[in-house]
């Protein structure tokens, strides 16, 4: 470096001297181009050493500026060189605390290992433990598998059975509802023969109008009365009734002694009384309905029904009775004569002090007298007692054997 810089400077000196030469040379040459030439020679002799030697100076220099931008390449390059070593230094340095930092870390990584281990040899008993606990688990879980598997077929088993007695019961229900369809079909085949059968018999000893249905005369067969006529009705109250007794405007005299009433009278066409005999024997055979019509003198017409009508013997003196009241009359007024015998004029049973029967001219169930009384003449004396006299201009009474009711033994 220090050589290049003489060499320039020395270098520096020769061409001041050239260049002060050359301009001398030059003023001195300008004035005379004839002289031109002289010069030329001229300064060639003086210059052409310094050209030579500057030549030989600047071939010098070239190759030294080569040299040099050579130096410089090479500096450069050192530098470069220089530079990544230092990177390479510094890249290592860095390496080397990352290292430490691993070493650190593994360091502290074998530490914790080491606690861990400690650890692990700590729970290693209670490990062993549950891990006991855990096989005697599975022993009692395959235990209990197995029982449960047993309890499964146990079920399966009671299923199948369960459902087949199902199935039995649905068939044998079954079987049980064609029985009863059967029975039932019987029974009602049953029920129409004995109809048939009762229809029959009731030939052979008619006591009642039911077998006949209809509103007309017909005999009946009553033991201890033997053979007779009576009027049925249809109409008034349903099928099947005997008149007893008719009041419908005939001029019937119901002033009858007591044989009359026993025997009975008038014309089923119009008015007439049954006969206590008849109706005694008639309704001591079963439990009879009494239904009595009423036709008041303005033409309303009312019903009074007795669930339990019954006349007794004459040696009782043809004492009635009526059972439960029902009927469309507001007043149930032949409970009066409930229990009372009957009184004619020939033969008075009632509880007053003279004869009611002569006094109302007609045989009738007194007490006192009457509350109501069908056998009375018209005009007055025929009426229903409620409150007020309710006077009539029709009446009858009428029996049947109740329904659903039990034969009654004499
Ligand atoms: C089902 O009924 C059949 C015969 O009707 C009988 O043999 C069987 O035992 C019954 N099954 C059960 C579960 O009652
Ligand atoms: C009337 O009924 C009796 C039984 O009560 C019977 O013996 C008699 O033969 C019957 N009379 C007639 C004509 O059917
Ligand atoms: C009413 O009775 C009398 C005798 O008491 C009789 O002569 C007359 O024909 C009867 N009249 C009627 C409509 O029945
Ligand atoms: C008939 O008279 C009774 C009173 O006795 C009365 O309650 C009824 O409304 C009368 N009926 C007619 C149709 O006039
Ligand atoms: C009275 O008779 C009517 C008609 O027949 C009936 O509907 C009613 O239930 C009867 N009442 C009693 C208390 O028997």
């Amino acid at each position: 470096m220090c050589k290049i810089k003489i060499k320039t400077v020395l270098f520096l000196t020769v061409l001041e001297i050239v260049l002060v030469t050359t301009a001398a040379f030059k003023e001195t040459c300008e004035f005379d181009r004839e002289m031109e030439e002289q010069c030329r020679i001229h300064n060639y002799k003086t210059v052409k050493p310094l050209l030579d030697y500057f030549r030989q100076v600047r071939n010098e220099l070239e190759h030294k500026e080569i040299k040099e931008s050579k130096s410089n390449e090479l500096n450069s390059d050192l530098r470069e060189k220089h530079h990544e070593i230092v990177r390479i230094h510094e890249k290592f340095m860095k390496e080397a605390a990352l290292l430490d930092e691993y070493k650190n870390k593994v360091l502290k990584g074998e530490d914790d290992l080491q606690t861990c281990q400690n650890k692990v040899h700590k729970f290693e008993p209670e490990i062993n433990s549950k891990q006991n606990i855990i096989v005697k688990l599975k022993e009692e879980l395959a235990d209990k598998s197995s029982h449960f598997e047993n309890c499964e077929l146990q079920f399966k088993n009671l299923n199948s059975r369960f459902s087949e007695n199902i199935q039995n019961i649905t068939e044998h229900q079954k079987t049980i509802e064609l029985q009863l369809e059967q029975s039932k079909t019987k029974l009602i085949k049953n029920e129409k023969e004995n109809q048939l059968c009762r229809a029959e018999l009731d030939k052979l000893s008619l006591t009642s109008c039911i077998p006949f249905g209809d509103s007309d005369i017909h005999q009946l067969n009553v033991s201890g009365v033997g053979l007779f006529d009576v009027l049925c009705d249809s109409q008034l109250a349903g099928p099947g009734w005997i008149v007893i007794q008719q009041r419908v405007g005939g001029n019937e005299s119901f002033n009858r002694d007591w044989a009359t009433y026993r025997k009975g009278f008038g014309s089923y066409k119009s008015d007439f009384f049954l006969g206590l005999e008849k109706i005694h024997r008639i309704a001591s055979l079963k439990r009879h309905e009494l239904y009595i019509h009423l036709v008041t003198l303005n033409g309303s017409i009312y019903n009074a029904r007795y669930d339990d009508f019954k006349i007794s013997d004459e040696d009782s003196g043809y004492k009635i009775s009526l059972g439960k009241f029902n009927g469309t009359i507001i007043e149930d007024a032949m409970r009066y004569h409930e229990n009372m015998k009957f009184t004619t004029f020939d033969r008075d049973n009632d509880i007053g002090d003279g004869n009611c029967a002569v006094d109302y001219e007609s045989g009738w169930w007194y007490g006192g007298c009457a509350n109501c009384n069908l056998n009375a003449p018209y005009g007055g004396y025929l009426h229903w007692w409620v409150e007020n006299k309710i006077e009539l201009k029709e009446a009858k009474m009428l029996i049947r054997p109740k329904r659903s009711d039990v034969e009654v033994s004499n």
